[in-house]
């Protein structure tokens, strides 16, 4: 099953596809992931990302288009793929679906995660991850059990992102209304889309997209 999360900066997609992995074996395809994985590997893609994305912009279609296409052509994908945060635009989606038909696979489900934006903020800023392994908690929502230790791998080192902060988060939200927003009908009319409450606790949200899954 291929599934496409989309929710503005900090609904929950990485929290579920994360739990989406573990549970059913599938494949998460973040771009935002990708991407700040060349910016710490220095690679001359990662450099030339870094400002856009620290300033919350939105990266060029054709860089995070090749990094999609790059994945689905080498992924094994027997689980099938989650895409999190990709598409972000019209071009893109027009070219996730050309990229799917390519590879002789199709598009199951678009969930899509409805928050509202003062939920983002207190999301956003208490946002920190595992430095290790990348295991994402918050400073409210998700704690580890053993405080200043990582739960999946032991690890004690934690970072926050660059973009997280409250500037850079009001950019990144204009670009999901004005940019990503358009995908909500573009799916609808193509009959892909399934809307959820991303308001809800982890688990309750887990529960809905299980829910959408089966209902795919
Ligand atoms: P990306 O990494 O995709 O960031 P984003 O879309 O802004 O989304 P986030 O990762 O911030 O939020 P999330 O929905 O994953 O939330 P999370 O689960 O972590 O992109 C970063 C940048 O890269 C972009 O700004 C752009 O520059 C570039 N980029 C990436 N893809 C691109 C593309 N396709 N095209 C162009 N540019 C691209 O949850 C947030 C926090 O809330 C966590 O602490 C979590 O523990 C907590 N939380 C989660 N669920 C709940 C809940 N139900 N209740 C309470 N707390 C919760
Ligand atoms: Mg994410």
């Amino acid at each position: 099953m291929n599934i496409i999360l989309l929710g503005p900066p900090g609904a929950g997609k990485g929290t579920q596809a994360a739990m989406l992995v573990d549970e059913r074996n599938m494949v998460q395809l973040s771009t935002g992931d990708m991407l700040r994985a060349a910016r710490t590997s220095g690679t001359e893609m990662g450099k030339m990302v870094a400002g856009v994305m620290d300033r919350g912009e939105l990266v060029t279609d054709e860089i995070v288009i090749g990094l999609i296409r790059e994945q689905l052509e080498t992924a094994d994908a027997s689980g099938g793929f989650i895409f999190d945060g990709f598409p972000r635009t019209l071009a893109q989606a027009d070219a996730l679906g050309e990229l799917l038909q390519s590879v002789g696979q199709s598009l199951d489900t678009v969930v899509e995660m409805r928050v509202d934006d003062t939920a983002l903020v207190a999301r956003i800023t208490g946002r920190y991850t595992c430095g290790n392994c990348g295991e994402g908690y918050h400073d409210e929502a998700k704690k580890p059990k053993v405080e200043g230790t990582c739960d999946k791998c032991g690890g004690t080192e934690f970072k926050r992102r660059a973009d997280d902060n409250e500037d850079s988060l009001k950019t990144r939200l204009m670009a999901y209304y004005k940019d990503t927003s358009p995908l909500i009908g573009y799916y609808y009319a193509n009959k892909k889309l399934q809307s959820i409450d991303g308001l809800a606790s982890i688990d309750a949200v887990k529960s809905s997209i299980s829910a959408a899954l089966e209902n795919a």
